[in-house]
Parts: C-alpha cells; sequence; structure tokens
C-alpha cells in the first residue's frame, strides 16, 4: 500500500468494470477511501468487497448516474460516509453499437448521449459543491476517438469531444472555486469494449485498432488508472484543463506501425491489481 492519496475521497464512476474497475483497486491501493458507482446491474458491490479483502476501504453505489437526483445520492453517500469529497472520476460511459454512419441506429446515439455526456454533466454538477469545500479535482475520461473520431463509432468519438470541450471549459471557470479539471483520453484498452468477442467491434476492426498503435498491443486497465492516479493527487497540483493521452502512440501513429512495435513494448505488464471484471464492461444497449 502506498501513500499518495492519503485522506483523500473519490467517486469512480463505471467502476465495476473495466478501466473503471482498475482505478478503483489503484486509488484504494494509495489510501483513497472509494465510491464505486455504477448502474444497478454493475459488479461495483463486488469491487468494493474486493477492495476490502486486500485492506483498502470503499463503499458502492448502485443507480444510473445520468439522472440528477441518483448523481446527488451517490455525492451525498461520500459525504454521509466519509465526510467529504476530493475527487471525482466521470469514467463511466458505453460503447453499444459499430456501424456506418448510415445505419447507425438512432437508440445506440440516445444510449452514448446519455451515458457518455449527460452522466458527465450531472456528475459534476452534483460534486462541484463538495469540491469546493476541498479544493478537489475532476477528472474525465476522453478518448484518442474524442480527438481524432472514431470510424464506424461516429457517435462515440462525438460523446468524447464532448468531454473534453466540456471538462477544458470546467478547468477555465472552477478555478476560481479551487477545484482542478482535466482528462485523461485512452487509446485502445484490454475491456470488453476492444475485443470482437466481448463487444461490438469485428474481427477487422480489433485488429485495425491495435496495430494503429505504435506499440503494437491494447493498454492494460491498470496502466491507464496510473495515469488517473498521478492527474487525481496533489503531484499534479499544477495540472488543470490538460489531456493526458493514455494511448500507446495511437494519436501520432501513421498507419499500421504496431507490426514493428520492439517486443519490450508489445508486452502488456501483469496485472498487479487482481482484476476481476475487465471483460464485463457496457457494450450493448440496455433497458
Ligand atoms: N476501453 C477502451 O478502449 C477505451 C478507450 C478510450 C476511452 N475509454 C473510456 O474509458 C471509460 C471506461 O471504459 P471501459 O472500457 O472500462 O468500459 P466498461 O464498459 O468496462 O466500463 C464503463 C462502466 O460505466 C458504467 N456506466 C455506463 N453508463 C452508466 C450510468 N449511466 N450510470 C452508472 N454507470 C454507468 C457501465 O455500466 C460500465 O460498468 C469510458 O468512459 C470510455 O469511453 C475506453
Amino acid at each position: 500500500m502506498g501513500n499518495r492519496l492519503e485522506r483523500k475521497v473519490a467517486i469512480v464512476t463505471g467502476g465495476g468494470t473495466g478501466i473503471g474497475e482498475a482505478i478503483c483497486k489503484r486509488f484504494a491501493q494509495e489510501g483513497a477511501r472509494v465510491i464505486v458507482a455504477g448502474l444497478p446491474d454493475d459488479p461495483v458491490e463486488e469491487v468494493a468487497r474486493e477492495i476490502e479483502k486486500q485492506g483498502g476501504i470503499a463503499y458502492y453505489y448502485k443507480g444510473d448516474l445520468s439522472v440528477l437526483a441518483n448523481a446527488q445520492a451517490c455525492v451525498e453517500l461520500a459525504a454521509r460516509m466519509y465526510g467529504q469529497l476530493d475527487i471525482l472520476i466521470n469514467n463511466a460511459g458505453v460503447f453499444p453499437e459499430t456501424n456506418y454512419m448510415q445505419d447507425f441506429t438512432e437508440e445506440a446515439f440516445d444510449y452514448l448521449i446519455r451515458n457518455n455526456i449527460k452522466t458527465t454533466f450531472v456528475m459534476s454538477k452534483a460534486a462541484l459543491p463538495e469540491l469546493h469545500k476541498t479544493q478537489g479535482n475532476i477528472v474525465t475520461a476522453g478518448s484518442e476517438a474524442g480527438h481524432m473520431g472514431e470510424p464506424q463509432a461516429v457517435p462515440y468519438g462525438g460523446t468524447k469531444g464532448f468531454n473534453h470541450a466540456f471538462t477544458k471549459g470546467m478547468a477555465s471557470e472552477q478555478a476560481q472555486f479551487g477545484v482542478r479539471c482535466n482528462i485523461v483520453a485512452p487509446g485502445p484498452v484490454d475491456t470488453a469494449w476492444t475485443h470482437a468477442s466481448t463487444g461490438p467491434m469485428s474481427a477487422e476492426m480489433e485488429k485495425q485498432t491495435t496495430t494503429g498503435t505504435l506499440m503494437g498491443r491494447r493498454g492494460t486497465p491498470e496502466e491507464v488508472a496510473n495515469v488517473y492516479l498521478f492527474v487525481a493527487s496533489d503531484e499534479a497540483s499544477y495540472v488543470t484543463g490538460a489531456i493526458y493521452y493514455v494511448d500507446g502512440g495511437t494519436t501520432i501513429a501513421k498507419g499500421p506501425m504496431g507490426d514493428k512495435a520492439a517486443a519490450n513494448l508489445k508486452k502488456e505488464p501483469k496485472d498487479s491489481l487482481n482484476l476481476s471484471h475487465s471483460m464485463e464492461g457496457n457494450v450493448s444497449v440496455r433497458s
């Protein structure tokens, strides 16, 4: 156990699966008290229990965090259980469909807007009064797709572009209240979203996704969580309005450079967080 987030309280939205599970576990390892927040059928209770088994402190919140009343209840839980809130991680998101624009369903578009955009809005709105008290910070999940666009997931890339501009806007506005706001923008990460066997990507998209990085592989949830940890900690006290790309070089790669990556870069580091839910993410429109 480390102490880089000692005495801090963090809410992680979408904390039950994928990158969110890794953020919860990594933050708890560094002394944060965590609220693992997610949809009612996400394994948030399990993640909270697993953290406690490893000696950390965690509660869970179940509810649709695109609804303001639920977002407020989640923030109230942190304030009631821990007495404060220092960090909001806007990580919740969905990747329900891949299709060319002319075929992309309106249903999946609406689902993306609700879960990728409205969650960020209502959670930030609900958390800011508490973050003003602690001079805390917000880190929002962007994506290299929010910068470059995403073929066959055009609306998804659009939602992430929204999150980039939204969070930079908050950074400019909220500095006067003592709050930093930043973005972590991953490239392809080893979760349910990037495997043809567990999400909506075709085998061809899956291959392009990894060969389009300079590393020739996906990032691991833990590699992304490590960057969230730095940005959310006091070590990043002079960082606000920034986008941290954790994308294995995707945004600067020209063509399928991953095929040429050296073996050391190509090798995924071993999972040290005992992740159990990295492949159980939100990959279809749920009612
Ligand atoms: N996996 C990648 O390759 C990748 C790349 C770039 C960015 N990201 C971003 O990282 C974040 C996590 O992605 P992941 O791959 O871990 O996916 P994931 O599906 O495993 O995790 C997202 C979690 O958010 C939850 N969620 C969605 N809507 C919610 C709502 N309204 N209320 C509460 N919880 C909600 C989901 O149910 C899920 O548990 C997303 O914001 C995504 O856009 C992921």
